[in-house]
């Protein structure tokens, strides 16, 4: 792998999952019945804040208890070895990859730990725990905070998506590790190193819509996987 001239490793929740994070999708994926589909949207936040809020506050506490992997791990390390180019694009709002030393980072669908007001803009690193009334409201001005996390029908941040398609679009490797690869736009990165001529190696216990282009498909756990490397 050290030979890549530019490598790109692409993540997803099956990168965390052995740290105690749960996935999105599957059996897993269900909080009170609901699905990421129904409770990570605009229109679920302007009908009920408190109940999107009550599954953001969920994940928080899960994710302040959880440690970096070995397959996080594994993805700082690389990056500190690899003498060519390197970006790590994580679709994980829980912050992991930065807790294991990865700093050459794009977190295309935000930060769980970030909140942004609805009203004045503002946003700010708040790590309350849990807040004392749901849904929280703003210091500043009394408006009503949101999660600083990209949400199903919104624009992802415009730099970091940029940065992501930039370096798939030229890199020789990819890894792609533990996402089910169907949330656009990032499932198109890997299809675009593809045409690009990179080498692609998807890291997931189970098959996936890439699964087919990949040029290699490692089966089995992250942490397992990745953390045999190191
Ligand atoms: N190691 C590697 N992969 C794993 C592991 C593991 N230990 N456990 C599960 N997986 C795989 C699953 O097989 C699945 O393919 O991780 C993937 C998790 O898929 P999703 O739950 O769909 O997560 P992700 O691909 O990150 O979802 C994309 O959807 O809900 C939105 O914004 C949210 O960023 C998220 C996006």
């Amino acid at each position: 792998m050290d030979d890549a001239g530019s490598v790109v490793v692409l993540t997803g929740a099956g990168v965390s999952a052995e740290s105690g994070v749960p996935t999105f999708r599957g059996e897993d994926g269900l909080w009170r019945n609901f699905r990421a589909e129904e409770l990570a949207t605009p229109g679920a936040f302007a009908r009920d804040a408190k109940l999107v809020w009550e599954w953001y506050q969920w994940r928080r506490e899960l994710v302040a208890a959880c440690k970096p992997n070995p397959g996080h791990e594994f993805i700082a390390r690389l990056e500190r070895e690899h003498r060519g180019d390197f970006l790590l694009v994580t679709q994980n709002v829980d912050g992991l990859h930065r807790l294991a030393g990865s700093s050459k980072l794009v977190e295309v669908h935000g930060d769980i730990w970030q909140v942004r007001c609805t009203s004045c803009g503002s946003s700010r690193e708040d790590r309350t725990l849990p807040f004392p009334e749901l849904p929280p409201k703003c210091d500043g001005c009394g408006g009503l905070l949101r999660p600083g996390v990209v949400w199903f029908g919104e624009a992802l941040p415009e730099e970091a998506i940029g940065r992501a398609f930039a370096a798939a679009n030229s890199c020789d490797l990819m890894l792609v590790v533990g996402t089910s690869a169907v949330v656009y736009p990032v499932a198109y990165l890997p299809e675009l190193a593809k045409d690009a001529g990179a080498y692609v190696i998807e890291v997931n216990p189970d098959e996936t819509p890439l699964t087919p282009r990949a040029d290699e498909s490692w089966r089995g756990k992250a942490g397992e996987v990745l953390g045999g490397l190191l």
